[in-house]
């Protein structure tokens, strides 16, 4: 007879990524690399950056915005030199008010309203009329033919704004920037988050080669020595989040076809913040559906059924509870959603799904980032440090620890330190580093 725990142990096999996996997955991902260098296969868009590492004595400060979708974000950061950058004002306001008086992330909003939007977050931090160099991080597939040239080529993470898709950002942004009389507002670069989180790490530490977000988004950037035309290493932004080459389950396809782009952006789907409540639902209502919840089934189909009922603090809520007999999670679920009464069972299932789900983002990505390292340096040779950010690094318990096991997995000893770091606000800093490096540059 089937139950809740051999339907859950099911489940768990289901979306566990073996060693063999991670190896396997590691080199299609690197060869996906390599098509794309060759103009063979875009699935992997390898999007150049025309950024190379900054020197760490860059100095002076900068304003910056780190738009991301979520939020945006404007910042003023002081760069010391020797590695030192500090974020001294900020300020940042959803896209999206939970009170649902504005949404400027949804296919009615315009990319006009969107960017008054962001100049008017940029006015609130601009004290005067002095010239003002900013660095701008975009946090999209960019088609980018400069510093400050980059088109938006599709939107990603449910994004839907009219009239931003194929248009120059940097032109929107200083549009809106003059319409709001701020000229003297200069934005010089264009950035993605995760070269933003690799400039703001090798800022401080030479051997960063790899900057990734595992947050809302999930996406990898690193440093490509021998980029066509161009003298010094270069950043690249590999948009990893298209990556298709993978085991998908039945979830998966459920989540993909149900999402805004079907077909696209399969590793995020499986790995970032925007999507694990989701599949974690995807599964509850399944094995609600087999009738394999037999406590008050009613009850948690009217909670469940809703839609996007979870999101990545849920699933990171699940994950933190240690108490035997989960009664943080049915506090949780008391608090949440007026659910009383749940059996243990239930809870167990619940935490079970939500660390499978996590595990498997972990996995997905470290194997990634071990495809990286085959294409850039198979040998470990050299001391190498993925700068990371993001809520799921940051926050989900054990995402961290699971994505270094991995990478010790396949690289068990490795001659020269292989190091993961959490790397704070680095989309925004990195937009100020870029900056300065480029000012440097002239
Ligand atoms: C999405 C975007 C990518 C970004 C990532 C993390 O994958 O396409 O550009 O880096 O989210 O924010």
């Amino acid at each position: 007879m089937q139950t809740l725990i051999t339907v859950i142990e099911q489940i768990e096999r289901e979306l566990m990524i073996s060693q063999d996996q991670l190896t396997a997955i590691a080199k299609k991902f690197k060869t996906a690399m390599e098509d794309s260098l060759a103009d063979k296969d875009k699935t992997l868009k390898m999007l150049p950056s025309f950024l190379s590492v900054p020197t760490g004595r860059e100095t002076g400060q900068f304003l910056a915005i780190d738009f991301g979708g979520t939020n945006v974000r404007v910042l003023s950061a002081q760069l010391a030199g020797k590695g030192q950058a500090t974020i001294t004002a900020q300020s940042s306001r959803p896209l999206k008010a939970a009170d649902g008086s504005y949404n400027h992330i949804a296919a009615t909003a315009t990319a006009e309203q969107l960017f008054d939007f962001i100049a008017a977050q940029v006015a609130a931090l601009v004290p005067d009329t002095a010239i003002y160099p900013l660095g701008h991080t975009f946090s999209f597939p960019a088609k980018q033919l400069g510093l400050n040239e980059a088109y938006l080529m599709h939107w990603t993470k449910e994004i839907a704004t009219a009239g931003v898709e194929n248009q120059d950002i940097n032109q929107l942004l200083a549009a809106a920037l003059a319409r709001r009389q701020l000229s003297h507002v200069r934005p010089q670069v264009v950035l993605n988050d995760t070269v933003g989180t690799l400039l703001t790490s090798a800022y401080s530490d030479t051997h960063t080669d790899i900057g990734s977000i595992c947050g809302t988004g999930h996406n990898t950037a690193y440093v490509e020595a021998a980029v066509p035309g161009f003298a010094a290493p270069m950043v690249i932004n590999i948009e990893s989040g298209n990556f298709n080459q993978l085991p998908f389950t039945r979830y998966d396809d459920q989540l993909d076809a149900a999402s805004e782009q079907p077909g696209a952006q399969r590793l995020e789907k499986m790995t970032s913040g925007r999507y694990v409540g989701e599949l974690l639902q995807i599964i509850v209502l399944e094995l609600l559906a087999q009738g394999l919840f037999t406590n008050q089934p009613a009850a948690l189909t009217n909670v469940f059924q809703q839609p996007a009922i979870f999101n990545g603090a849920d699933v990171a809520c699940l994950l933190a509870d240690e108490t035997t007999e989960l009664t943080d999670i049915a506090a949780w679920l008391e608090r949440r959603f007026t659910l009383t009464d749940t059996a243990i069972s239930e809870r167990q299932v619940l935490k079970r799904a939500a660390a499978a789900i996590t595990l498997r983002s972990a996995r997905l990505i470290a194997a990634t980032f071990i495809g990286i390292l085959l294409r850039i340096d198979p040998t470990l040779s050299r001391p190498h440090t993925i700068a990371v950010d993001g809520s799921l690094y940051e926050k989900m318990p054990g995402y961290a620890a699971a994505i270094e096991q991995a990478l010790a997995q396949v690289f068990p000893q490795p001659a020269f330190p292989l190091t993961t770091r959490l790397t704070k606000d680095g989309s925004g800093l990195g937009a100020a580093i870029a900056v300065a490096s480029a000012v440097a540059a002239r």
